[in-house]
């Protein structure tokens, strides 16, 4: 097996070519297989996620999981959090927060509210709440898996199953990458897997309470994250 810092654009290439046309479930498997406890679940509770936290249970329970909480998250979040613990017991959650003398300068100095006065506020909040604890979650990690689909915004339309995360020098896997917004509802009806119930609310997708809202029907899907910015700023610093 490769070191995390052996792998190549070309190897990169490769190792998409032997996983296109195969399901999330045997690409997850896949990963357990490679990795182990070395490749880690970013777990944000959204659809996506419990979509891949079931199959991960079912098929490579070695895979760690872990979330990022942001301090600012939704209640019905930590509702879905403590349905998913319990299901999946067998699977604990490494729960990260932010750096404590961070936040309290940033509040201190800015406010409950500074990521509405400009991107780069918004920018730097994602970055001591989401960013500097994911790179911490990483450290132990050769690889990690995310529930990114290509279709959920302009973002991310180049979006691969398997990618180089230059960021964090590691390997990133997105199994659902091909994944439509009804497959992701398909599996999750199917095998009743535990939900966030904001999703029944009109929030496709979710982040922090007081950046995320609910869309009206025909918007695009993530036009309720940061809906104050223009689509190609939507980004939290997580993916790009
Ligand atoms: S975000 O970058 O805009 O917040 P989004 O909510 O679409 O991302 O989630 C994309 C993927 O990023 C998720 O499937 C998950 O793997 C990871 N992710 C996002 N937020 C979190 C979080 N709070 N904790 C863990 N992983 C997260
Ligand atoms: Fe801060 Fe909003 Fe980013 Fe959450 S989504 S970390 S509250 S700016």
């Amino acid at each position: 097996m490769k070191q995390a810092t052996q792998y190549t654009e070309a190897d990169v290439k490769e190792l998409n070519d032997q996983l296109r046309g195969k399901s999330a479930e045997e690409i997850v498997r896949w990963a357990g297989e490679t990795f182990g406890p070395e490749i880690k679940f970013a777990n944000s509770f959204g659809a996506e996620d419990v979509v891949l936290q079931d199959v991960i249970a079912k098929v490579a329970p070695a895979v760690r999981v872990f979330t990022l909480d942001t301090g600012r998250l939704n209640d019905e979040t930590y509702e879905v959090m403590e349905s998913v613990r319990f299901k999946y017991s067998d699977i604990p959650i490494q729960v990260m927060f932010p750096e404590r003398e961070k936040v309290e300068s940033l509040v201190r100095e800015k406010g409950f509210y500074s990521f509405r006065d400009s991107v780069d506020n918004r920018r730097e909040c994602c970055a001591i709440r989401k960013v500097e604890p994911l790179k911490r979650a990483l450290a132990d990690a050769r690889a990690w898996m995310t529930g990114l689909r290509r279709d959920q915004s302009v973002t991310r339309t180049d979006t691969e199953a398997v990618e180089w995360d230059e960021g964090n020098g590691i390997l990133k896997l997105n199994p659902l990458v091909e994944w439509t917004n009804d497959d992701v509802w398909n599996y999750i009806k199917q095998h009743n897997v535990p939900y966030n119930r904001l999703h029944d609310q009109g929030y496709p997708s979710i982040g922090c309470a007081p950046c995320t809202r609910a869309i009206k029907p025909g918007e695009d899907i993530r036009a309720g994250r940061w809906w104050w910015e223009n689509p190609e700023y939507k980004e939290c610093g997580l993916h790009h």
